[in-house]
């Protein structure tokens, strides 16, 4: 990778956007696709704010020229998409639906004429329904299912695409899924279970990374896209930034919000110590060769992140949380606005596990509507994104080589279990019409691009 031009990002640097296939497509029932969890979830009353479903979307599965054509005046470099597992395989496994790959192969081709790089994640959230009734991930055969899947579409694709991600937030889709119920398939299972699913999630992964390795027909560059706990220094202090390290990748007690229960097998071959002692006989029986199995040489980390908390070292180094003063920044989600995240999250992470840096997913759910003068005059997210990315930019300053950032999202979507409520896109959509308008941030955002960021503003003041 090249270093940092004068404006601080490198310049191949890819400024992107991101999406997920059951938030936009819509069309769930159209062109062979199979039903996913999520469909499933969205019947069950009470499941999803407002009992909004994500079965008509953003429309995109029809909007798709219309959508690239939006990237393409954003200037977009780069466009993270995922495919929709049951749309590839109906059934999760056995019989491939034409269509459903035809759908993502011209989706692919009008990115490659738009001059926009496709990046895809195989996996984000969408599990077929049929598979959840054979076991989900709580099959051991779960992770070969995986595999397959991921074979057939590198197979279809990867003579265009070379950019893959294998399972978008597994925190999310077993956590808040198998353990918590708020998400699909919406189970409340005890951790017993909830960790022999992630454990075969995290094979799952692996699997997948070998098969695209011997399947790809250009040269692919692998990541995976986790979530995570992150946590910032309230300080510069050394001893706060130590402590700020040591809660990033600590597994504090039961609890799925952990980077390295998750991330630490695909990339060490190992659990982490402390998770192995929190879960105690809960952890799978497993063997050496599941852990090798987990272990996949990747190309970059994946990082989404939006926010953190803040500690500073405590007694005996402690992490003590610093609390954040009243009136502290909230987007309208009520996620606090935490810009540093996007300096020490991609540091901490790199100097971790040693791999190229992108930014997966960032931005915010705003209070956006269509004004009077029939714009979206999105001020908050504007800030909120100069914001991240000067912090980001110091990050790549202090040498952490970040390959490349991307906004989530392109497009207001469907908010998971809370359906059509927070807007996050730099597009707005009027679920009504499904009418698409640009809000002020992608102006900005369209401004910044072209000028490969030139156009922020100089770092802020710091404590
Ligand atoms: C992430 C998800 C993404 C979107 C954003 C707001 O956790 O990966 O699909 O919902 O949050």
């Amino acid at each position: 990778m090249k270093g940092p031009t004068a404006e601080g990002f490198p310049k191949n640097f890819v400024w992107g956007a991101a999406t997920a296939s059951y938030q936009i497509e819509g069309a769930a029932t159209e062109d062979g696709r199979g039903p996913s969890v999520w469909d499933m979830l969205c019947r069950r009353p009470g499941a999803i704010w407002g009992g909004h479903t994500g079965a008509v979307g953003c429309d995109h599965y029809h909007r798709m020229p219309e959508d690239v054509e939006l990237m393409r005046t954003l200037g977009l470099k780069g466009y993270r998409f995922s495919i929709s597992w049951p749309r590839i395989l109906p059934a999760g496994t056995g019989r491939v639906n034409p269509k459903g790959l035809a759908f993502y192969d011209r989706l692919v081709d009008a990115l490659l004429a738009a001059g926009i790089q496709p990046w895809a994640t195989l996996f984000h959230w969408d599990y077929p329904q049929d598979l959840y009734d054979r076991g989900g991930w709580l099959s051991p055969d779960s992770p070969k299912w995986f595999a397959d899947y991921a074979r057939i579409v590198v197979r279809a694709l990867s003579d265009r695409v070379t950019h893959w991600m294998t399972q978008n937030e597994p925190q999310c889709y077993i956590g808040l899924g198998l353990r918590d119920g708020i998400h699909a398939p919406g189970e409340k299972l005890g951790w017993r279970e909830v960790l022999l699913a992630a454990h075969h999630s995290m094979m799952g992964h692996g699997l997948a990374v070998r098969a695209i390795r011997a399947t790809a027909r250009r040269r692919p560059l692998i990541g995976a896209a986790p979530v995570g706990s992150h946590v910032i220094p309230a300080s510069g202090s050394a001893r706060d930034v130590a402590t700020a390290r040591r809660a990033t990748f600590a597994v504090a007690g039961r609890t799925y919000w952990n980077t390295t229960w998750w991330t630490d097998p695909l990339i060490f071959g190992r659990y982490p110590a402390d998770g192995l002692k929190a879960f105690g006989a809960d952890v799978p029986k497993h063997s050496r060769r599941d852990l090798e199995t987990m272990r996949a040489p990747l190309d970059f980390f994946g990082a989404n992140i939006y926010q953190s908390e803040a500690v500073r070292a405590g007694r005996g180094g402690a992490a003590e949380p610093a609390a954040r003063p009243v009136g502290h920044a909230l987007t309208a989600y009520k996620w606090p606005v935490t810009p540093d995240a996007l300096y020490w999250g991609p540091k901490f992470f790199w100097e971790r596990y040693k791999l190229p840096i992108v930014v997966t997913e960032n931005g915010m759910s705003g209070a956006d509507w269509v004004g009077l003068d029939g714009r979206v005059h999105d001020h908050a997210r504007i800030d909120y994104l100069a914001r991240y990315l000067i912090a980001l930019r110091r990050a790549i300053r202090d040498g952490v080589p970040v390959l490349g950032y991307f906004q989530w999202s392109l497009m207001d979507n469907f908010e998971w279990a809370e359906g059509f409520k927070e807007r996050f896109g730099l597009i707005h959509v009027d679920y009504t019409t499904k009418k698409r308008t640009p809000k002020d941030s992608y102006e900005w955002y369209r401004d910044l691009i072209a000028t490969n960021g030139a156009l922020l503003p100089a770092d802020p003041a710091r404590p």
